[in-house]
């Protein structure tokens, strides 16, 4: 995977080009923000958490239907005690606001990983946004928390075996279907294009199932300086791939 350092082609604008229907993105690049002036990890999750809302409300407008942002991951627990702490705060932040504020907003907000993990006060907040905005007709927000493709694949295995189990399938008719209904995005279209801002050239255990086919877009910008044209740039960069899903 190259790193996209294109700018976009001045002719070209998101009124030409067809929007992926599922965005995924990897916020990375917060704590690299910090260090570079001298600031505490955390002050790069704040502005990153700023940024996320920006591009969150940019993405609904625009028209995307599926966002799916890597907020924390399963191995994020490893990290120092403040940092998480930091981050936890900054999801109880956010989730208390979009409770309050976002009543009429159009956002669908649906939590992708293993929400056991987090505290009574978080899990609550997470249970209560998705029941507010479940019936809403606008963009699904996945929020990935304590998210692992790996331990998704692990927990749709294990569904899926107790079924054989008690007879309720016939391991013969297990299809690639079946596992898709198992994960935690069942019933969404899988990612066409998975943005990576920060340079890296990892996949970090995100969608693993689901991104088998989408585009990536590695972008040389840090999570907290992402600006609404580096979307775009990411948008018309997908736009001109020729997407053929293992044909010719
Ligand atoms: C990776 O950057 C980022 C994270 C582990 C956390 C992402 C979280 C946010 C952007 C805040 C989201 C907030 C809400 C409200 C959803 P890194 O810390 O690994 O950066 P580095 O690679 O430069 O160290």
């Amino acid at each position: 995977m190259a790193i996209f350092k294109k700018k976009p082609e001045p002719e070209l604008s998101l009124a030409d080009i067809i929007l992926p229907e599922h965005v995924g993105i990897i916020m990375d690049g917060n704590g690299r923000w910090a260090k570079k002036r001298g600031l505490p990890r955390s002050a790069g999750h704040t502005a990153g958490a700023q940024t996320f809302r920006k591009i969150v409300r940019y993405c609904s407008n625009i028209g995307i239907k599926y966002l799916t942002v890597y907020a924390f991951s399963t191995e994020n627990w490893r990290r120092p005690n403040d940092e998480v702490s930091a981050l936890m705060r900054l999801f109880k932040d956010y989730l208390t606001e979009a409770l309050s504020d976002f009543k009429d907003d159009s956002i669908v907000i649906h939590f992708i990983g293993d929400r056991n993990a987090f505290s009574d006060e978080l899990h609550e907040l997470m249970d209560d946004n998705e029941e507010i905005s479940k019936d809403r007709d606008g963009m699904v927000l996945n929020l990935a928390m304590n998210y692992g493709g790996r331990a998704e694949l692990v927990s749709a295995v294990r569904e899926i075996a107790a079924k054989a189990a008690s007879g309720e399938l016939d391991p013969s008719s297990i299809d690639e279907q079946m596992i898709s209904d198992h994960l935690y995005t069942k019933g969404q279209p899988d990612p066409d294009l998975i943005i990576r801002p920060s340079g890296e050239n990892r996949t970090s255990n995100f969608l693993l199932w689901q991104s088998a086919y989408a585009e990536y877009v590695i972008m040389d910008v840090l999570w907290p300086d992402f600006k609404e044209k580096d979307m775009d740039a990411a948008l018309i960069e997908y736009a001109k791939r020729n997407r053929r899903f293992g044909g010719v």
